[in-house]
């Protein structure tokens, strides 16, 4: 019956129905250590009635190893309800242990893709998180590192059954990471309005989680409103729910190395990556895309790309983004690698064909902006 249920900044007293509808008595719960270590005294009052097994020691950007570990707890302990709590990288392990923990093929197959054998999860999922930014619940896929390259598991069972997205969860979050999050769900939009694969519903929650970002980001990142915040929150679940259609293009696609490579973490990469992606993509694109790239200069009430871009910056400094790439140790002589590592999956999602030579000029522009 509360199969599929949301409750969006409805506060976290659904967690107990939940569970209870679920009629669970063992649940494994994937929680980002750092976020529920915080949010430990609002969340422990709805599981104490049950037995729960926690997993918290994983990285940041899930690695397949991690997961391994996970699955092997999982098992162990056999479940019949399964938590995530944290950011997109806790909802995705929790996305990746669920679902890979009853799968009859070799896990490495169905990650790389050579395999769609899938089996439907025992247990139900429910996502509680804890940014404002991956919109982690609302995907059907789940990032996975192999040995830092990074794969994209997508099923119709990886998706999470129940969301609790509040903002009493992600109220405390650093400034930084606030940011970060922020910059990922506008991002993402973006790319998800351009994509390929855009329709009306996408186009819709992608305009959607666009406005509610450029009216409530700032206030919402630098002086913590409420009111700001529990927009945020609407918009980032707006913004998986545009990618969950289209998926992502170029300014992810080329992000992940900057991740695995260089540490920076992921909202941070691709914010550095949708400038320079937007302004060779309008340079090469037919009419239909240019309109589109035009309607995104609007929502950020400039008229040119170079105010875009100036403006992206200033977000950027004000969500306290470093827009110096050079500072985390990357040279010129890294473009090579950057282009090497792009994910090929995500690059067929863009609106226009992009070249080797393209993709040069994109990441040649990106360290011009942020130099
Ligand atoms: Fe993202």
């Amino acid at each position: 019956m509360f199969e599929n249920h949301k409750f969006i900044n409805q506060g976290l007293k659904p967690l107990e129905q939940l569970i209870k509808n679920f009629n669970s008595k063992k649940i494994f719960i994937i929680n980002s250590k750092q976020a529920y270590h915080s949010l430990h005294s609002k969340i422990s009052p709805f599981l104490k009635p049950y037995d729960c097994q926690f997993f918290d020691k994983f990285e940041d950007n899930p690695n397949i190893e991690d997961i391994k570990r996970g699955i092997k707890l999982y098992n162990d302990f056999s479940p019949d309800l399964c938590v995530a709590i944290g950011g997109g990288s806790a909802l995705d392990m929790g996305k990746s242990i669920n679902f890979l923990a009853n799968q009859s093929e070799s896990i490495e197959n169905l990650i790389m893709g050579k395999s769609k054998n899938f089996l439907e999860p025992k247990v139900s999922l429910i996502a509680l998180p804890t940014t404002a930014g991956t919109g982690a619940e609302e995907t059907s896929f789940s990032v996975i590192y192999i040995e830092k390259t990074k794969y994209s598991l997508s099923s119709k069972f990886i998706k999470p059954n129940s969301i609790i997205a509040d903002i009493s969860l992600v109220y405390d979050m650093p400034k930084y990471l606030a940011g970060c999050s922020s910059f990922d769900a506008l991002t993402q939009s973006i790319e998800s309005y351009w994509a390929r694969g855009s329709d009306s519903k996408s186009s819709f929650y992608a305009i959607e989680s666009i406005k509610l970002i450029m009216d409530n980001m700032i206030d919402a990142v630098n002086n913590k409103k409420a009111s700001n915040i529990k927009k945020m929150v609407l918009a980032s679940n707006f913004s998986g729910k545009a990618i969950n259609i289209t998926k992502t293009t170029v300014a992810h696609a080329l992000s992940y190395s900057l991740t695995s490579y260089f540490k920076i973490p992921h909202g941070h990469s691709v914010a550095f990556f949708l400038p320079p992606s937007l302004k060779i993509t309008f340079e090469i694109a037919d009419q239909k895309v240019k309109n589109k790239i035009n309607n995104i200069l609007n929502l950020f009430g400039v008229y040119t790309i170079d105010d875009f871009i100036k403006k992206w910056k200033e977000l950027m400094k004000t969500c306290d983004l470093n827009t110096n790439i050079f500072s985390y140790g990357l040279t010129s002589n890294d473009k090579e690698l950057i282009i090497s590592k792009v994910n090929p999956e995500r690059m067929n999602n863009h609106p226009v064909e992009l070249s080797r030579q393209n993709l040069k000029q994109i990441v040649s522009e990106m360290f011009y902006i942020f130099s």
